[in-house]
């Protein structure tokens, strides 16, 4: 018995899995509405902020970004939520601050929007991101509510308040990768002009815009604290994007239409061919020409998220939306 025990959890732990669900109301106030959802992973998540805290930043550096962030990236609303999360997870407020803002700045992955024949759109992504352990030990998804209506699904993580991975119920879904582009002064620039963070603007579409086009015009000309890119699904046929962000405006918008079934984004801008030590977009677009139009689904869509090196020891979680239905799947990768 104990033998087919440790069997069984050797099975769970080492292949893949199903993030924990969660249930977030906007009724509750800022500073106790994640509790729940944090305080599971209170130990892990105090451990591995402290270590980052320290190594990553000198406390007179923090101190001046912190001062810096609140020139707007930390809205009232978030700021009342890391004080909260500070007090659940046993950490200074500081490196509840320092948490949030680290994962901007690191995800590499790839989002793919395909549109099927009859016009549905199935909206895919990879997360890739080093420290892939601490990730996948505290990946969850979170349906967020307020007034007992259902807003979105998010997948991300305990610890972190913005949004990366989501499905609005109003009938679009919103990925964000990382588009390196700048210097650290034009992030001091946009810091200190008080321009969003970039997965704080997409919390507040999956909060606020009634469909796909409110979301991808809020997207498209927010002021933003780093360059990124915004992929985006829909309900309707021609509803997939990307958005080529630079800070202050959209450079770019690549989009599905009647002969153009898909987008696929990783981290490099689409106009640019990717580099041959990091072909992740290459491969993809093999991948989804070899199944063709007529036979990507749900399951077509995951296989090709499945292949390396779109899928590469860095992956966190793979995630399938369809807005039409609401459907939505994550697997933690192992
Ligand atoms: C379109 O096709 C997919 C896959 O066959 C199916 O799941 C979906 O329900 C269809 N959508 C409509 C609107 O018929
Ligand atoms: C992840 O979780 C496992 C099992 O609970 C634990 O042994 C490991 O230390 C955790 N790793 C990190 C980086 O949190
Ligand atoms: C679809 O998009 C492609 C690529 O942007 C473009 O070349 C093509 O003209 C578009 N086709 C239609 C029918 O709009
Ligand atoms: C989620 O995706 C995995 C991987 O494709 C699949 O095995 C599983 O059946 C899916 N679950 C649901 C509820 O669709």
């Amino acid at each position: 018995m104990r033998i087919l025990i440790f069997s069984l959890l050797a099975v769970i732990t080492l292949g893949d899995s199903v993030p924990l669900r969660y249930q977030v109301s906007l009724n509750e106030a800022p500073e106790s509405r994640w509790a729940h959802v944090q305080s599971p992973y209170a130990a892990t998540i105090k451990t591995f902020a402290q270590n980052y805290a320290k190594y990553s930043i000198t406390p007179l550096k923090l101190d001046l970004l912190v001062t810096l962030l609140h020139r707007g990236w930390i809205t009232p609303e978030f700021d009342r939520e890391l004080h909260g999360m500070a007090k659940t997870v046993d950490i200074t407020y500081k490196e509840a601050v320092f948490l949030n803002f680290m994962y901007e700045y690191n995800a590499f992955c790839t989002s793919i929007v395909v549109r099927l024949q009859n016009g549905t759109i199935i909206h895919g992504r990879n997360l890739d991101y080093d420290s892939e352990a601490f990730l996948r030990n505290t990946t969850v998804t979170i349906d967020v509510s307020k007034d007992g209506k259902l807003l979105y699904t998010s997948v991300g993580f305990a610890w972190y308040l913005g949004v990366g991975t989501g499905i609005s119920y109003s009938g679009f879904s919103i990925t964000q990768n990382q588009r390196d582009a700048g210097s650290k002064f034009d992030n001091f620039i946009a810091l200190l002009l008080g321009y969003e963070g970039d997965l704080w603007a997409i919390r507040k579409v999956l909060t606020e815009s009634k469909n796909y086009d409110d979301a991808y015009n809020y997207l498209y000309r927010a002021k933003l604290a780093d360059a990124t890119y915004y992929i985006l699904g829909g309900v309707n046929a021609d509803e997939g994007s990307v958005l080529v962000r630079s800070r202050a405006k959209t450079l770019g918008s690549p989009q599905l239409n009647d002969t153009n079934w898909y987008v696929v984004q990783t981290n490099y801008d689409p106009w640019v061919t990717d580099p041959s030590y990091d072909d992740r977009k290459t491969v993809a677009v093999q991948q989804l020409l070899k199944f063709g139009q007529e036979n990507m689904n749900i399951d077509t869509l995951f296989e090709v998220l499945s292949v390396s090196p779109v899928l590469n020891p860095s992956t966190v979680f793979t995630t399938i939306f369809v807005p039409e239905t609401g459907y939505h799947n994550t697997t933690i990768r192992s």
